[in-house]
This record gives structure tokens, sequence and C-alpha cells, in this order.
């Protein structure tokens, strides 16, 4: 089988790595790939959000299935593009993805569908925003309604930086037009876990749990990143929790999707509080997670083409999903200066290491070729992940493993997985 990845990122070389181990993938390719995804698909020069382009390309090489990555061109519709051109794709269509476009819509479905998450209202205007702040409590959460890099999150402890934040999203735009709309919610305290899960439109098959940590700097100081590591499984997703979420949020979330005539194929993305009041939503995404990919894929036992074709196939109920009773570790290394403003074009050395050992992986996010080298080309550059017996062991595993890979302005936190001790 010929397949297509649309994305550039770690979770996109996760997917690449795990579905290379396919008996039934004869051939891969990537738009637009990067340096790391090379070594298992040919990377095409064709960007995420060309859909043109990406069907044009996908017909010429009778691609067989398209595996789309990254939320942007799902919440775009290309699956349904690639449908109409008869060509078969996993992940959501666009009335599906907006579980992941919008959180005013995700809110409002999960208010009418009674499943937990923090209290809300949502504003097109922002006088309206403006003036329900004067009687709420700090701190109080605002968020764009529409896709923003993770960083359309505002957690505002004071009225005058509340109303500085409905300013940045709806006045000044920060966001562009995902602050055409605005949830204001309340702030909930409690661990968070990520569990990622497989949905076929009616079945929906958990996968092992994760953590990312989303700040930038140690002690979750500094400002939101796309993700600075993740750890699985997370030892606060008890089975009471499990528990809880298989009755109130997994099943009723695809059950409500499927009511609104929005039948949701492909992965969902929960992510969880852990209040004292019970788990809660903190959001919904229509895909994969990065960096948690990075940890949950390598752990998966299941020839991940045979679990995505179930998806496409409505068959996910015949499924025995599988992870290995171990641990990993991803520890992100970034260029210093993420997420505000970096250089890029630096030359990486001591990836070579990661080929002589098992259960040692390195993802690239943002890596390029450039006269016969491999050097940095984002934010996020690589991410380090490890397995170990058990959480401790990943960690130190994964440590380790950082010091293999040397690039200038090499940056990354040394507190992912500390939770662990606490647990
Ligand atoms: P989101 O993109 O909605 O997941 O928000 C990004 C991050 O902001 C989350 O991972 C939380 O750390 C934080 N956050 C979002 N909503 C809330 C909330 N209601 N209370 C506390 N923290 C929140
Ligand atoms: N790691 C969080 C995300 O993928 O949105």
């Amino acid at each position: 089988m010929k397949v297509l990845i649309v994305g550039s990122g770690g979770r996109e070389h996760a997917i690449a790595a795990s579905a290379a181990k396919s008996v039934k993938v004869e051939k891969m390719y990537c738009a637009p790939g990067n340096a790391g995804i090379a070594a298992y698909a040919e990377c095409v020069d064709i960007g995420a959000m060309e859909f043109g382009r990406l069907v044009a390309f996908a017909r010429e090489k009778e691609i067989d299935l398209v595996i789309v990555g990254m939320d942007d061109p799902l919440v775009g519709g290309l699956v349904d593009e690639m449908e109409a051109a008869g060509i078969r794709t996993f992940g959501p269509r666009k009335n599906a993805a907006i579980l992941e476009g919008s959180k005013a819509f995700s809110k409002d479905l999960m208010k009418k569908y009674h499943i937990p998450t923090a209290a809300y209202e949502n504003f097109t205007d922002p006088d309206a925003a403006l003036a329900y702040l004067e009687n709420v409590s700090f701190p109080i959460v605002l968020k764009a309604d529409g896709l923003a890099l993770g960083k359309g999150v505002l957690i505002c402890n004071t009225l005058e930086e509340a109303r500085d934040g409905v300013k940045t999203i709806m006045l000044d735009k920060k966001f562009g037009s995902a602050g055409n709309e605005m949830v204001i919610e309340e702030f909930m305290t409690g661990r968070e876990v990520s569990v990622l899960s497989f949905v076929d439109g009616k079945t929906i098959k958990t996968m092992t749990s994760a953590q990312d940590h989303k700040r930038a700097g140690d002690g979750d100081t500094g400002l939101n990143t796309g993700g600075m590591g993740t750890f699985s499984p997370s030892p606060f997703y008890t089975k009471e929790v499990e528990e809880f979420c298989s009755k109130y949020v997994y099943q009723a979330t695809v059950d409500a999707m499927a009511a609104e005539g929005r039948e949701f194929k492909g992965v969902i993305f929960f992510g969880l509080m852990l209040t004292k009041d019970g788990p809660k939503v903190l959001e919904y995404n229509a895909r994969f997670g990065d960096p948690e990919a990075q940890v949950v894929l390598p752990r998966m036992k299941n020839d991940l083409i045979e679990v995505i074709e179930a998806c496409i196939d409505g068959t996910l109920d015949e499924i025995d999903l599988q992870f290995e009773d171990n641990a990993a570790v991803c520890v992100v290394l970034a260029s210093q200066g993420y997420p505000v403003q970096y250089q890029k074009g630096f030359p990486i050395s001591g990836l070579e290491e990661f080929d002589k050992q098992d259960g040692y992986y390195c993802f690239h996010a943002g890596t390029a070729f450039k006269d016969g080298q491999i050097v940095t080309n984002g934010g996020r550059v690589l991410g380090v992940t490890a397995k170990g017996q058990d959480l401790k062991e990943a960690r130190a595993n994964a440590y380790a493993a950082t010091d293999w890979v040397k690039f200038e302005n090499k940056y990354m936190r040394h507190d992912i997985g500390k939770a662990i001790d606490e647990a």
C-alpha cells in the first residue's frame, strides 16, 4: 500500500516510524515532511494547506491511504477534498474537526450533552465580554475560539489583565480570526492528563495516557509552547479516573458528535484536568498530540495501519488495542528563545547514536537538510524519546540520550516527568 502522511513535525515522524513497521506499507510519502521523516518516507515539497496540490499528488501517485497529522488541514477540510477525489483518508471531515477548530462549538457540545467541563460563556461582542468580566472571580481563563498554535489561552489573575486579554484576542486580533469569538471560562486546578483515542464514528478505543509540559521553562514557568516534553503512562490516570471518563466523557463525546450529524472518524485527543470535583475536559483536539504521539505510539503493539483502516471502515470494535507494559519519556530539544524568537540553520550532530540502541528514538520536529547536513529548522527541533521499565528509568534514559545530540543554542527543560516523583 502507498501511504501519504501530511505534516512536518515530531508527531508525523512518530506516525511515519510506526506506519513503517506495518507489513502493509510498501511506499511512504510525506508532505512536506522533514529531515528525520526522510528516513522512512519520500518527502515532497507541498505544504499541508495546499489542498489542490496534495490531492493532485495523491492521484498521480495512486496513494491508497492519506494520514493527516496536523490540525490546520483537518479543520480546513483536507479530508473532505481527498474523499471527494476518491482517496481513502484518515482523519475527521471538516464538520467533525470543528471539535478542535472551535472552542465555542466544543464547549456548547459539552454543555448540551452533559460532558463535564469548566463553566463558561461564549462571546462574539467584545463589549459583552468586558461587561461579563465585571462579575466573575479570578483567576479567569480567556480562550480564542479558533486554532492558535496552543497559544490562544490566557489565564488572567486580575480584572485589568482580563480586560487586556479581551483586547488582545478580540480587538488587536493577536491570534487572527481565531479571535472573532472567545470563550471565557472558570479557572480549574488539578493535574492534566492527555488521553488519545481512535474513533470510527461509533466505537472509541482509548490509547495509553500521557502528560505534556506546555510551559517553556522549568517548574512550569514562562510562555505556553506547543509542548516541551511528555511522559506515558500518567500515574495519575488511575482506574477510577478511567472508569469515570469512560462513563461520562469518551463515548459520550463520540455519540454527541454523531447525534449532531458530525460523525467523527480519526483521533480524538482529550485534554483532561483531574479536579477535586472529578475529571473535566479542558479541550479536545482532532488529531494525535505533539509530543504525546512521541511517547504513545512507540508503546503501541498494534499495526498502526490496521487500526487506521478499522477507523475508516467502521470496524474498530474488532480491534484489540494493546500497549507495552512499560513507560516512555520524551524531552524536546528546542532552539534557545523558543517560542518567541530563535535562530535556525545550525548543524546537528550525534543523531546516528539512536540507530544503535533499541528503545531510543529521536523524532525530528524542526529540521532540514542543508548542504548534505541536517540542520535546525524550527523552535522545537527534536524530541528525544526513551523507553524504560518504569517512568523513572525511562526519564533517566531519555535525559542520558539528550546528551548524544549537539547543536548550537540547544535548549530543553530539565524537569520533564518530575511529577512522577509525587505519584
Ligand atoms: P487548551 O489549549 O484549552 O488546552 O489550554 C492550554 C492550557 O491552558 C491547558 O493545558 C491548561 O494548562 C491551561 N488551561 C486551559 N483551560 C484552563 C482552565 N479552565 N483552568 C485552568 N487552566 C486552563
Ligand atoms: N501537546 C498538545 C497538543 O498537541 O496540542
